[in-house]
């Protein structure tokens, strides 16, 4: 008999949560004003908001936090951290900054001016809020399939080329700074970027003179996708796949709470000497000297550590299998979801799963208030609410997707946890038909609104 799969890891330290009623569960969501972010952390279960900075540390990363230099200028942990970002991805050049959006701000203060346009496979909404802020507009090029949640496309965050080869034709070349490629495409499920898509963007941006910038946050899951679904992957190990995808990009964007398994921290690298000294002035500004940036030592300790573990073929086949686990569970129950199953989260449809409640009335939104209230899970709206209104017209915008992500945290939840979150969510299902009302907004931010909205039931 083949042996069944089990994580390449045990486990040595435990963090008690805790389960409630459903009556405090009502009392609470009521007290936050019907926003999961309002919620306090020991008012939930199973936390699925994120998987940013909440995954489980090795004893390693732990090991290394003690050992951190917390020099000021020249610390040993910088160059611990220098050295696994050119031996794993390939950039000479980096600076530390405090997280992913940080590394966002400090690279679009030397690249992107007032009427801009960057192109690139769904922006997570950060870049986008960072590229509408300096009033520069982020185009989206993914591929139609993403859209398209039953559609089995193997590689759906790729770009589609025809529509960024319109992009670079239709405006100047100074008026493109980049071409943004965030691997695995967060916005669209999760979804990977195949090595042939990233060349063929490459060479494509390099013939229109265009940088190319990948927003990397988790990058090697989108290794293991290349691995798994590319022809002529299946022999190659993650790092050299790794290798292969960092050759086809001038600079990337880091979030190190995803594919860095550390709870703070981001980067910047990049192959040009240059564009690493104009981005060095923002860097010193905004995050600290070059080499902290926005880190602590024992901080960029754990990342270097980090970027070892998360480019190991062990690891991330547990990471992706739980993840698939869950997504198979609710596809077993005709739950619809974005499939195939992405890297870091199940996404699910909920146009489809509410098919009463009217758009108006943010539908993804009222989908994770019911799985809250079903059984303390907390979700994330990856909607009409994230999605924010037209800085022009200042009307909703309706994305192309309604989704409540499920994202899970690296390392932190056993399977048993993925089991109460998929009964949970067929049990709402089985009674779907009886919700024919969501939610409207009391108030509201000018910009990012879903980390602050306020909501009011319809009844
Ligand atoms: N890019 C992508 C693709 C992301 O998913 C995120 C964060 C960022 C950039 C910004 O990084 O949070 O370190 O400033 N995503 C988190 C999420 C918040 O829940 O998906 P950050």
């Amino acid at each position: 008999m083949e042996l069944p799969f089990a994580e390449s890891y045990r486990i040595k330290m435990v963090e008690p949560i805790y389960r409630s009623t459903r009556e405090q569960r009502e009392e609470w969501i009521k007290q936050a004003h019907y926003n999961l972010f309002n919620l306090k952390s020991e008012q939930v279960f199973i936390d699925l908001l994120t998987d940013s900075g909440t995954g489980a540390m090795s004893h390693n990363q732990w090991a290394a936090m003690m050992t951190g230099d917390e020099s000021y200028a020249g610390s040993s942990s910088y160059y611990h951290l220098k050295n696994a970002i050119r031996d794993i991805l390939g950039f000479e050049y980096f600076l530390p900054t405090h997280q992913g959006r940080a590394a966002e701000n400090v690279l679009f203060s030397v690249l992107v001016k007032a009427g801009d346009v960057v192109p690139g496979n769904s922006h997570f909404d950060t870049t986008k809020g960072h590229i509408e802020f300096r009033k520069a507009s982020a185009i989206d090029c993914t591929i139609d399939e993403a859209f398209d949640t039953e559609s089995l496309h193997p590689f759906k965050g790729n770009v589609d080329l025809r529509k960024l080869e319109s992009v670079y034709s239709s405006y100047h070349q100074e008026e493109i700074p980049m071409v943004i490629v965030t691997l695995t495409c967060n916005t669209s499920g999760g979804q990977p970027v195949s090595m042939q898509n990233l060349k063929d963007v490459y060479e494509l941006s390099k013939r229109y003179g265009i940088k190319v910038v990948f927003d990397s946050a988790r990058f090697a899951e989108n290794a293991w996708f290349i691995k798994e679904r590319e022809p002529g992957y299946g022999d190659k190990s993650i790092r050299e796949i790794v290798a292969e995808m960092f050759s086809y990009a001038d600079a990337m964007t880091m979030s190190s709470k995803k594919d860095g398994i550390v709870n703070i921290g981001g980067f910047i690298a990049m192959k040009d000497e240059k564009l690493f000294q104009n981005a060095s002035v923002f860097n010193i500004m905004y995050e600290g000297f070059n080499t902290y940036g926005g880190m602590a030592g024992r901080d960029m300790n754990a990342l270097s550590v980090g970027l070892n573990e998360v480019t190991d073929d062990h690891y991330l086949e547990n990471r992706v299998k739980q993840v698939e686990y869950l997504g198979n569970r609710l596809i077993g129950w005709g739950i619809p979801v974005q499939k195939p199953i992405g890297g870091h989260a199940v996404f699910v449809d909920a146009r489809k799963f509410l098919k009463h409640v009217p758009k108006e009335e943010y539908v993804a939104q009222t989908l994770a208030i019911e799985l809250y209230l079903e059984a303390g899970v907390r979700g994330v709206e990856v909607g009409t609410l994230l999605a924010d209104r037209d800085p022009k017209t200042g009307e909703n915008r309706y994305p192309k997707l309604e989704m409540l992500r499920l994202a899970i945290p690296r390392r932190a939840y056993t399977n048993n946890h993925m089991d109460v979150v998929a009964v949970a969510l067929k049990n709402i299902f089985d009674r779907r038909e009886k919700i024919t009302h969501g939610f409207k907004i009391e108030k509201e931010a000018p910009i990012m609104r879903h980390f602050t909205v306020e909501l009011e039931r319809i009844v």
